[in-house]
């Protein structure tokens, strides 16, 4: 594939994300609080999450690994922080869920291992074939990003464990998260991740990053939308100054 083939398939996928956006914020995707029975086949929501997120890790690190391009102290980094979040998404949190016996369509696993391999591929094999140049660790936007990948990973593993402590072992019901950056958001855990992939981005500066951004948040705000009426429709003591997102702004409570 020539560059000019890749980059067009990059920009084509990202609109793609984008176009997606009012689609996801009228039909919330069916799994974990917003699960419908009418979606078809299911399967256990833990071997669900391990298929759907390994496929990531594994498609990201075959096009890296077996890439010809210029594989630097900074890809070797960009690679081993894609690395670590999938191996912990796909193999350690789907089993540190309180979520025994509950389903996910088989429906949404196929969309996700559809959309995980693509994103995979653009990055692994951006970074691994088409980078033609050195990406330098010590350049100022590769620090910054850095930075905020590490703050936005941080965010998001906190705020997933305050979510996951939420349950004692056995339940599977739902309480309102009081703590920490919950105070002002609904889902810190999806902003969390949508920082980390944005510092990503910076770090990597090429389009497969940058699209993979867009990606993140293009699904994680809707869900997060989702997430945010849920919880005013469930719980009538639901705090009202509390945003969807992002702290301050956005969606307000009682909007
Ligand atoms: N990169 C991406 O595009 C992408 C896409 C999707 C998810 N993710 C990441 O995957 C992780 C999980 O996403 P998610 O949408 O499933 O997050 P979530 O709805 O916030 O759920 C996270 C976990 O906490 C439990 N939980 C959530 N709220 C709870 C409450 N109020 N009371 C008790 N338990 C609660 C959930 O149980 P239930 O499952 O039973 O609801 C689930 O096990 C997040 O870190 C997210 O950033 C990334």
């Amino acid at each position: 594939m020539n560059e000019y083939y890749f980059n067009s398939l990059t920009l084509a996928w990202t609109l793609f994300a984008i176009a997606l956006i009012p689609i996801q914020i009228k039909v919330t995707a069916p799994y974990g609080r917003h699960m419908r029975s009418n979606w078809g086949l299911s399967i256990g929501n833990r071997l669900g999450w391990t298929i759907m997120e390994v496929v990531s890790l594994l498609v990201f690190s075959f096009f890296f690994l077996r890439g010809e391009g210029i594989k630097s102290t900074g890809s070797w980094i960009l690679f081993s922080l894609w690395a670590a979040h999938y191996v912990h998404r796909s193999l350690i949190f789907p089993w540190r869920t309180r979520t025994r016996g509950k389903m996910i369509p088989l429906f949404i696993v196929f969309s996700a291992v559809f959309f995980n391999s693509i994103n995979g591929f653009l990055n692994g094999f951006y970074l691994g074939e088409w980078q033609g140049a050195p990406i330098d660790p010590g350049h100022p936007r590769f620090i910054a990003g850095l930075l905020i990948f590490i703050f936005g990973a941080a965010l998001n593993l906190y705020s997933d464990t305050i979510l996951l402590h939420l349950r004692k072992p056995g339940e599977t019901g739902y309480k309102i998260p009081q703590n920490s950056l919950f105070r002002f958001v609904s889902c810190p855990n999806l902003l969390g991740e949508i920082i980390e992939w944005t510092g990503f981005a910076l770090m990597a500066w090429n389009p497969a990053a940058l699209s993979f951004a867009v990606w993140t948040a293009a699904n994680l705000i809707p869900r997060a939308l989702s997430h945010h009426r849920w919880y005013k429709e469930q719980f009538p003591e639901y705090p009202v100054e509390r945003k969807a997102v992002i702290p301050f702004c956005f969606v307000k409570s009682e909007g």
